[in-house]
């Protein structure tokens, strides 16, 4: 009996232990931190001071299946790794591409969406095709996959800006011959920029997922489960649908 006694002490110890040593073990009734860079239409962006978008609704709805509540952390892009890192944040939702780079410092959920490099142009534009870009000056968002991508092309010069529409702006005053950047931002921008266009040729074709701080399986098996039943639903692509009109 006394045996019995001290074995289950010495589980309760090991469990509280490890239970100590996972700190980061998100559970009911919890906030869950959401850093995203808000800059980024129709994925996370301000609607007056309300950050909306499908990454905000996606994460809502995650949130909400795992009983937890949502606070959304906006930053600059190339800061939302190191807030999941250092536990500013529990999770990173920005329209992020999984990359074996990014792999290697943050843990990513099962791919929401799929996305596209493409180039955006100014009219009468002289790049026909992406091999066009050798040599030229692109504009890109600092720290995005765009920006990465542009580091591959020969000879080319790359502006790096803080936010996507800066890139563009930079664009439509002629401060760089191009703009690579996430299809539906650049959908958008163009949308609401006279005088530039999207190029046929994609660029790059991406994943998108959410990044956890690497290790933290917990949180990831959790995301992964809501997502699946957001899926499974339909709820997801109701949200996708209800931000990207079909072509
Ligand atoms: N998909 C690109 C990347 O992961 C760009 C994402 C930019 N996201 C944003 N919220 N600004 O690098």
């Amino acid at each position: 009996m006394k045996k019995l006694v001290v074995i289950a002490l010495a589980a309760i110890c090991a469990l509280s232990l490890f239970g100590c040593d996972n700190s980061k073990e998100k559970t009911e009734g919890d906030t869950l931190v959401m850093a995203t860079n808000a800059e980024f239409p129709p994925y996370e962006y301000y609607e007056g001071d309300k950050i909306v978008g499908i990454d905000a609704e996606i994460m809502t709805e995650v949130a909400e299946e795992l009983g937890m509540t949502l606070e959304i952390e906006d930053m600059a892009f190339d800061s939302i790794i190191a807030a999941v890192k250092s536990g500013k944040a529990d999770l990173g939702a920005a329209g992020m591409t999984i990359t074996e780079d990014r792999q290697a410092s943050v843990d990513f959920s099962t791919p929401y969406t799929t996305a596209r490099q493409v180039v955006i142009l100014k009219d009468g534009s002289d790049i026909k095709t992406v091999d066009d870009l050798a040599g030229k000056t692109i504009g890109v968002q600092l720290g995005t996959t765009g920006d990465i991508y542009a580091g591959d092309v020969e000879g080319a010069t790359i502006e790096r800006y803080n936010k996507g529409f800066e890139a563009v702006q930079a664009l439509t005053q002629g401060k760089v011959d191009c703009v690579i950047i996430d299809n539906e931002p650049a959908k958008v921008f163009v949308s609401q920029n006279e005088g530039i266009y999207i190029l046929d040729e994609d660029f790059a074709l991406e994943e998108y997922a959410i990044a956890v701080d690497k290790g933290n399986t917990d949180l990831l098996n959790k995301i992964n489960d809501a997502l699946a039943k957001l899926k499974d639903s339909g709820k997801l692509q109701e949200i996708i649908d209800k931000y990207i009109s079909a072509e």
